[in-house]
């Protein structure tokens, strides 16, 4: 009589995240030989890709990846809902108190230090397992992260299946704001043609003279029409919130629930133009007017996500928060590039719409891409209630270093960042 066959023995998954490709394959043939399955990520953006897209059991992360955004990753994991709770355990060769410290703070669960026995790690990753494994609470976590990532990954293969098909339609820009592309990319661009384009749109030059008499620019009296509302601002600010008014209207959102996650991402836009801006200005960028529009525009393809799983009812796929972030999260960095493309936005945009995500870089990476990376990040810290620690922690992404910025001109940035928000903010109010 046949023996019945022995059921296989689950292997933990592990994501294991290195820019160092020997001590990566290393590490993984080790860990493969002790009993695990590993898969590699040599970026955060790599290995929050992965994270989103497969159920692991516990993470490894170098927190000197890419100088510091090993620190960056823990943390982004920690604010995820979807991601929070994971295991993590951190490889390093920081052997500083503080370095541990913040390890331990950012929630990992065990410190081994370079080199290492290979045993040794297995060890680690056993024992932590298992604590894992008691704790109830984390078994429902575990169970709750696996159902939503089934969720997640299925509306990410339908609207990807949808793009290949043809059958995602990219909204189209008014003529408003397809002119006022080609007169951004005019250097000589005259008052006139400016104001002209404005008073044909009397919607836009309402919330212009509005933005004119906020806080921010008011100055004296008030001002009440449109060329007084330019002359204010100034041409390229002007173009900017024009910019801003006619693509916070292109996107039609019809439930309450996708009209309030659209608003927050353009809150966060706005936030981001306007870091991105003041950096600019600060390491004495040469547009940094220019900075501001690319910043506005670098999560669009979040936006447009928006619309599309507002035409997939059959889905429910709109009405899952979870599964509309994590659409987002892995779809914005495609879809982005391909609709500047269409309404004919210059490389820049593009490129900061594709790689904002992405490690810098200097030798891959323009100016205009690591400001306005650098200006995510940054404002995700804002938009949790900056503090002192924060400037801490934000001259510790590596970008802070690449740009060289000092933590005192970081403090310059953040005052004018704060009064020109105000303005801005108040366009989506109406
Ligand atoms: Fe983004
Ligand atoms: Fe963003």
């Amino acid at each position: 009589m046949a023996l019945p066959a022995e059921k296989p023995a689950i292997r933990p998954q592990l994501l294991l995240v290195d820019d160092d490709p020997r001590i990566m394959s290393i590490t993984m043939k080790n860990l493969q030989i002790s009993g695990f399955d590993v898969t590699k990520a040599k970026t955060n953006a790599m290995a929050l890709a992965e994270l989103r897209a497969k159920q692991y059991d516990l993470i490894l992360i170098d927190p000197n990846l890419n100088k510091a955004s090993g620190f960056e990753l823990m943390e982004m994991i920690n604010v995820d809902k979807d991601l929070g709770g994971i295991p993590m355990i951190m490889l390093t060769g920081l052997k500083a108190k503080q370095s541990v410290q913040r390890c331990l703070h950012l929630g990992a669960a065990a410190y081994v230090l370079k080199p290492f026995k290979p045993d040794v790690l297995a060890q680690h990753i056993q024992r932590t397992l298992k604590l894992n494994d008691k704790n109830e609470v984390n078994q429902t976590a575990a169970q709750e992260r696996k159902e939503k990532s089934n969720s997640r990954a299925q509306s990410i293969q339908k609207i990807m299946l949808k793009l290949q098909e043809g059958k995602i339609e990219f909204p189209t820009l008014p003529e408003v704001g397809l002119k006022l592309i080609e007169l951004m990319k005019d250097e000589d661009v005259s008052f006139n043609e400016v104001s002209d384009l404005i008073e044909r749109e009397p919607g836009i030059s309402t919330k212009l003279i509005k933005v004119a008499n906020s806080s921010a620019y008011a100055s004296g009296k008030a001002v009440s029409s449109t060329k007084e509302a330019i002359m204010r601002l100034g041409m390229q600010h002007t173009m900017n919130t024009v910019l801003l008014i006619v693509n916070s209207t292109v996107f039609e959102i019809k439930s309450d629930l996708l009209a309030g996650i659209q608003r927050d991402l353009w809150k966060h836009a706005i936030t981001v133009a306007v870091y991105a801006k003041y950096i600019g200005k600060e390491i004495g960028y040469s547009r940094p007017d220019a900075m501001f529009a690319l910043g506005l525009l670098h999560d669009v393809g979040k936006v447009m996500l928006l619309r599309v799983m507002q035409d997939m009812p059959e889905d429910k796929v709109s009405q899952n928060v979870e599964a509309i972030n994590a659409t987002m999260a892995n779809l914005h960095t495609q879809f982005g590039p391909m609709l500047l493309q269409k309404w004919k936005f210059t490389n820049d945009f593009v490129e900061v719409a594709k790689y904002h995500h992405e490690a810098p870089n200097i030798n891959k990476h323009s100016k205009a891409v690591l400001i306005a990376s650098f200006a995510n990040v940054v404002a995700h810290e804002y938009e949790n209630g900056l503090s002192e620690s924060s400037i801490e922690t934000i001259s510790q992404f590596p970008h802070f270093e690449i740009l060289k910025l000092k933590k005192q001109s970081f403090e310059r940035i953040q005052e004018s960042v704060s009064t020109e928000l105000d303005g801005l903010l108040s366009i989506l109010s109406s």
